[in-house]
């Protein structure tokens, strides 16, 4: 079943996705070369224990992170390491806020310094994606308008979109349904109807869309080696359009 959430509700899921892109703000003037994803992954942690939140992924299904942290043919579910990050990297960093039981979910690309113009233009067009697919979270669309927008877009631009990892339905848990993918048809999915709050999260891939778990059961790589990318948002279904639930100007 597919809940719907109350005013007060989303009100509640905002402010977790407030508290969630002030962080992305700092974690943005952190990233350079030289810093590792454990640093980042600290820094996660401490900032939502200063602001009164959980890191909602951290012993989730025996995930031992704040953050996952994803970097170049990393898809996702990273773990953050101590390996510093270098120059021309492209890390996505991906956390839950748990703020008074409600959540927000998001995820980022970033680049770490000078970063090529492949990885840029695969970088700008993910983000687009992911708007793309916002643009269509409407009430009386199909889960497959967000879904086929993505695609659409993607292939257009000359990348494959990640089938093995999709978005969902979110509240007090991290996962609830619907089930959100960023490719396929438009007649596929439920209709969408107010209160509804989904993640809308395309992974874009330079390379094919094939994925791999490493044996530390998480990783997920393009079985290619080829860059990834992603960007998050956590959206609610209102009359009046969607509701970007984790907005942030970066
Ligand atoms: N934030 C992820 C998502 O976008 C969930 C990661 S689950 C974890 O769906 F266990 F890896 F944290
Ligand atoms: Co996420």
């Amino acid at each position: 079943m597919i809940t719907r959430k109350t005013h007060q509700e989303i009100e509640a899921m905002h402010k977790a996705g407030k508290l969630l892109a002030a962080c992305h703000n700092e974690i943005n003037k952190r990233i350079r070369p030289g810093v590792t994803t454990k640093d980042i992954d600290h820094f996660v942690e401490s900032y939502l224990k200063m602001h009164d939140a959980l890191p909602e992924q951290k012993g989730y299904q025996g995930y031992q992170f704040a953050t996952c942290a994803s970097v170049n043919d990393v898809v996702c579910h990273g773990f953050p390491s101590s390996t510093p990050l270098s120059e021309g990297d492209i890390v996505t960093i991906d956390f839950v806020v748990n703020l008074d039981g409600w959540l927000a979910d998001s995820a980022w690309s970033y680049a770490v310094g000078d970063v090529s113009a492949k990885g840029q233009r695969l970088m700008k067009t993910t983000k687009e994606a992911l708007y793309r697919g916002i643009e269509q979270a409407k009430v009386g669309n199909r889960i497959g308008h967000i879904a086929n927008a993505i695609e659409t877009f993607a292939v257009a631009k000359g990348y494959s979109v990640v089938r093995d990892f999709i978005g969902h339905g979110i509240g007090d848990m991290i996962h609830e349904p619907p089930h959100v993918p960023h490719f396929g048809p438009i007649e596929q999915g439920p209709v969408l109807e107010e209160g509804m709050v989904l993640t809308i999260e395309p992974m874009l891939n330079c390379g094919t869309y094939h994925t791999f778990v490493e044996e530390d059961g998480w990783t997920a790589r393009t079985i290619d080696g080829e860059l990834s990318a992603q960007y998050e948002h956590t959206v609610a279904i209102a009359n009046q359009g969607p509701i970007i639930l984790t907005d942030q100007d970066i």
